[in-house]
């Protein structure tokens, strides 16, 4: 396509340039019953799966239909939002925290028209545009990350491998039947981007191979000070290479000592780390961030790798299921994953998920690891620990 210019001048790029306006102010957006009853609300209740209604002070209602999104959207995918809402909430929606879409309406009367025309929307393949769900206890939409789509240091995928598990979790959204909300969280690398440090539930990409070294170029393209500052165990040192001959200046990897971070990467484009078989999946189990009853609590290995199996990634979701339905069937009303496990001991949390125990889930990183330990004669027999 031809260039077209907006009015911006390449010659003068300070000519009316407009900086530093921030955001538009949300009460610009908010409904008129929201403008109206703003921090006057009394109580709120769940109808049924993915419909809530606000009350407030002055009798008030408002019903909030909040609806799957896949986070990554079109723009023709946000047109047709925009379309619901003109069509049924005079114009008005909102986006939840975890990228759920939730449209508002005043009066109970535009309740059902407002679902069935959510519901009767499918892409051409088949999948819910707008499935009603993730209220309540059950599962809601999964914090996610770039993965393949966007970001140079992931281990593997971000919205395949969210699109698998929302697929075998599917019942769970649209239902609201575990001891309390189980949340599930995903991040390529351990950047951890998003919240996987803090879910019931998270998935994470791991490397399990150390960089590789460009010598040639890793002095021009990095600062060394930096790359050797990177790494968490002291594996990087700056060391003199011979490259065709000549002389450079580079590092050196010591690989017992690299744990396959990818930190240095982050720094140095060259010490790439990515590898097809080499890369997969760690599943993590029992965060939360709630302070409701326990304290908030850093989710566990609890599952040290799965290979990348595109695009469905079938060994990751079996045991998410696995550790799905185990909780569901065997925790308190209230509990959340972590609370159970907890409560169980984490022994009794292996043998009843059938999960592997390997020594890959036992902390070795600095002091701290020790605490993680048991110093008690305080456990109990189980099969699953040999
Ligand atoms: C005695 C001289 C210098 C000292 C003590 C010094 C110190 C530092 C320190 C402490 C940082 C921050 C590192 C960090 O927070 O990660 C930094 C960053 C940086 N320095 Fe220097 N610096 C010096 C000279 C220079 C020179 C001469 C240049 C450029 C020609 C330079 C370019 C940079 C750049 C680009 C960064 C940012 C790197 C990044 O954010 O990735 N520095 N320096
Ligand atoms: C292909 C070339 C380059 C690439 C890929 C590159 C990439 C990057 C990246 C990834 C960052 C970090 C941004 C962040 O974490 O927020 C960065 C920061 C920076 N780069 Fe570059 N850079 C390039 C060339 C240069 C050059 C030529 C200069 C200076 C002559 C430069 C100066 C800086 C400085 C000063 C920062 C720190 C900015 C800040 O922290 O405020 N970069 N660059
Ligand atoms: S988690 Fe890592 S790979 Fe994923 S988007 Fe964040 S930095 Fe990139
Ligand atoms: S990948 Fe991580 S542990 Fe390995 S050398 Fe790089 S920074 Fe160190």
């Amino acid at each position: 396509m031809a260039f077209i210019s907006s009015g911006y001048n390449p010659d003068k790029p300070m000519v009316n340039r407009i900086t530093d306006i921030g955001p538009k102010y949300y009460e610009e957006f908010y409904p008129p019953v929201i403008k109206k009853n703003k921090g006057k609300w009394l109580y709120h209740e769940i109808l049924e799966p993915g419909i809530c209604v606000h009350v407030a002070e002055s009798g008030d209602e408002l019903y909030v239909l909040r609806v799957g999104g896949c986070r990554i959207m079109s723009v023709s995918h946000i047109r047709e939002i925009n379309e619901i809402a003109d069509k049924h909430c005079d114009g008005y929606l909102r986006f939840t925290t975890r990228n759920n879409i939730e449209f508002m309406v005043d009066s109970k009367d535009k309740v059902e028209p407002l679902k069935n025309d959510l519901l009767s929307r499918k892409q051409p393949g088949g999948c819910y545009k707008f499935p009603l769900g993730g209220t309540g206890a059950g599962i809601t939409n999964i914090v996610h990350t770039q993965g393949w789509i966007h970001c140079h240091t992931p281990a593997t995928d971000a919205s395949g491998t969210v699109k698998a598990t929302m697929d075998v979790l599917f019942d769970q959204f649209t239902d609201m039947k575990l001891p309390a909300k189980l949340r599930v969280s995903m991040a390529c690398c351990l950047n951890m981007c998003g919240a996987v440090h803090c879910s019931d539930i998270a998935i994470l990409g791991y490397h399990r191979k150390p960089p590789m070294l460009d010598h040639e170029y890793l002095d021009k393209m990095c600062e060394i000070p930096l790359a050797v500052a990177a790494c968490p165990t002291a594996a990087i040192k700056p060391a003199k290479v011979e490259v065709n001959g000549q002389q450079v200046k580079s590092v050196s990897v010591k690989a017992e000592r690299c744990m396959f971070c990818g930190n240095c990467y982050t720094m140095c484009p060259s010490m790439p780390l990515a590898d097809t078989e080499g890369d997969g999946i760690v599943l993590m189990a029992g965060g939360k961030i709630s302070n409701r009853i326990s304290a908030p609590k850093f989710s566990k290995v609890v599952v040290a790798f799965i290979e990348n199996e595109m695009p469905r990634w079938p060994t990751m979701t079996k045991a998410i299921k696995k550790m799905v339905d185990t909780y569901a069937g065997d925790a308190n009303k209230y509990e959340r994953f972590g609370d159970w496990a907890e409560r169980i001991g984490w022994e009794k949390f292996y043998e009843k998920t059938g999960l592997e125990f390997t020594h890959h889930l036992i902390d070795d990183f600095r002091d701290p690891a020790y605490y993680t330990w048991r110093q008690t004669t305080n456990f109990k027999f189980t099969n699953a620990i040999k």
